[in-house]
């Protein structure tokens, strides 16, 4: 079975996992520094948020130089040689793409701002006022407002799907394919093991910029929120086109993850191709969204069983840089709840990815107004804070005495305090990744719903194990019996298993 399948991933926001040279900012020489607890705690890959050169306007998100490393994070040799100390401890590294849109300081744009015959104009999307002189079409940014900006110098607007200093490239030029081609080659010669693909479902535009159509009321909240369906400004089919184009040059050995934004199964499903053409994992964002909810998660697990092409392979995310953590968004800080999440995750049918700080149920930080540093207005700070490795000042995260983002409670939730205590929700972490590896049901086995009550979720993995959930406020009693290998509150580790799981509580049985 491949690494990626068989493997937890876990999530870095480099500029928040450790600072080595003390200005208070993440960098790569923290992570190599930080490798030996990834390695303790049995995680297979890293997937790095953005480390290219970038002015920062969306932290990362808008991509100066596809080639290099910021200035900020490290240099190129400092990239290279942890790929190369990951891999010393059986950790691959997959590195953020961004190929939807650049900065608007990259060569690109600058030189296509210099008029419509300019040798990189055609990279990025441009469009004529309407003979009445308004914007183009009606899509909105993503981020707010129209997705559109005039260039006064030519009189044309450029698309821009997230910030007006994210210009969008344009999909349907032959020449952006094959830059991103070579971009793609130049990261797996330097050892990369595969990419998280950002905004990965909308980077081809409708060739005719037709008007996306308006919400309904039957469409997902998200789609509501935003107002308008993304039919034609996102999500066209010939984005697939490209995808095959990028597995063909990843095959045989390196992998694809795409951040799939979509809020119906039914569309995530042909991200995956016929199964091994496309991408080999598509982030599931309904599962994200989903409360922590037996009735709500289950049938979106079910449906991707269902549903997903035979040989593709599911992936389950509960946190991330854009959506919060899980700890708040789902648990509400009761780390309980958090604890049967992490076993959910851990146990499904699929690649888990963990985000920084999952693994000692680290919750979102409030971020005082005067220290607000992300341009979107619903504000993602909260959820990139400083990891938090010690109890000391600076977290263990940092020399300095203050940090690019406020630093959250350390000493309610730290890795050294977390790893000397067997009970810790760290260590249940590190303990069921462990049990994950050795038992070949729980990292390879099917996937079986089995009756439960209300609030409660049952699953059997394989021929040879059973999960039992209890995602509700009231003690249930599941029809399930066996040995338990590990149960969130491990008091009844290696018990049998009488049937009754109390409010918010989980087992993995032998059975
Ligand atoms: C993706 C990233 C997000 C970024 C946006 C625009 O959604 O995950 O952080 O702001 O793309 O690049």
């Amino acid at each position: 079975m491949s690494w990626w399948r068989a493997g937890v991933l876990y999530q870095i926001y480099p500029r928040s996992f450790a600072d080595s040279d003390g200005d208070g900012v993440g960098d790569l020489r923290g992570v190599i520094d930080r490798l030996d607890h990834l390695e303790w705690l049995g995680v297979d890959g890293i997937w790095l948020n953005p480390t290219m050169p970038s002015p920062n306007a969306d932290w990362g998100y808008d991509v100066a130089d596809y080639r290099s490393v910021h200035p900020e994070l490290g240099t190129l040799a400092d990239l290279e040689e942890m790929i190369s100390e990951a891999g010393r401890r059986g950790i691959r590294v997959l590195l953020d793409l961004v190929p939807n849109h650049t900065s608007d300081r990259h060569a690109w744009f600058q030189d296509a701002l210099t008029g419509p015959g300019a040798r990189y104009r055609d990279y990025y999307v441009w469009a004529d006022p309407r003979p009445d002189g308004s914007l183009p079409n009606n899509w909105q940014s993503t981020f707010g407002g129209p997705a559109w900006t005039l260039d006064e110098r030519s009189g044309q607007y450029y698309l821009h799907n997230f910030l007006p200093a994210q210009p969008d490239l344009n999909w349907w030029s032959e020449e952006v394919r094959e830059e991103f081609d070579g971009i793609l080659r130049f990261w797996f010669e330097r050892g990369v093991a595969g990419f998280r693909i950002d905004v990965c479902h909308a980077i081809v535009k409708d060739g005719e910029l037709r008007d996306d159509p308006p919400a309904g009321p039957d469409d997902h909240p998200k789609i509501q929120d935003w107002g308008w369906r993304h039919v034609y400004s996102m999500n066209r089919p010939e984005v697939h086109d490209v995808l095959r184009r990028w597995r063909a040059v990843a095959d045989p050995d390196r992998i694809l993850v795409g951040e799939t934004y979509v809020l119906e199964l039914a569309q995530l499903f042909p991200f995956y191709g016929a199964g091994e053409d496309e991408l080999h994992m598509a982030f599931n964002f309904l599962f994200v969204h989903a409360d922590l909810d037996a009735a709500q998660l289950r049938p979106i697990v079910e449906g991707v069983e269902a549903g997903l092409p035979e040989a593709s392979w599911p992936v389950y995310t509960g946190s991330n840089h854009d959506a919060g953590r899980f700890v708040t968004r789902w648990a509400g800080g009761d780390e309980a709840k958090a604890r049967v999440a992490l076993l959910m995750l851990l146990t499904l049918r699929g690649t888990p990815f963990l985000y920084y700080g999952d693994e000692i149920a680290m919750p979102d930080v409030p971020i005082p107004p005067d220290r607000v540093l992300d341009p979107v207005p619903e504000g993602r700070d909260g959820c990139r804070t400083p990891m938090q490795w010690t109890s000391a000042p600076g977290a263990g995260f940092t020399e300095a005495a203050d940090t690019w983002l406020p630093l959250g409670d350390a000493g309610a939730r730290n890795v050294a305090d977390q790893r000397a205590d067997p009970g810790s929700v760290l260590s249940l972490v590190r303990d069921v990744i462990a049990l994950r590896r050795e038992r070949a049901d729980l990292h390879a086995g099917g996937y079986e719903t089995l009756p439960a009550p209300a609030g409660a979720w049952a699953y059997r993995r394989g021929d040879g194990t059973v999960v039992a959930l209890n995602l509700s406020d009231t003690q249930v009693t599941v029809d399930v019996a066996g040995t338990v290998l590990i149960a969130t509150d491990r008091e009844r580790d290696r018990e049998p298993f009488d049937g009754s799981l109390p409010a918010w509580t989980g087992v993995v049985l032998d059975g």
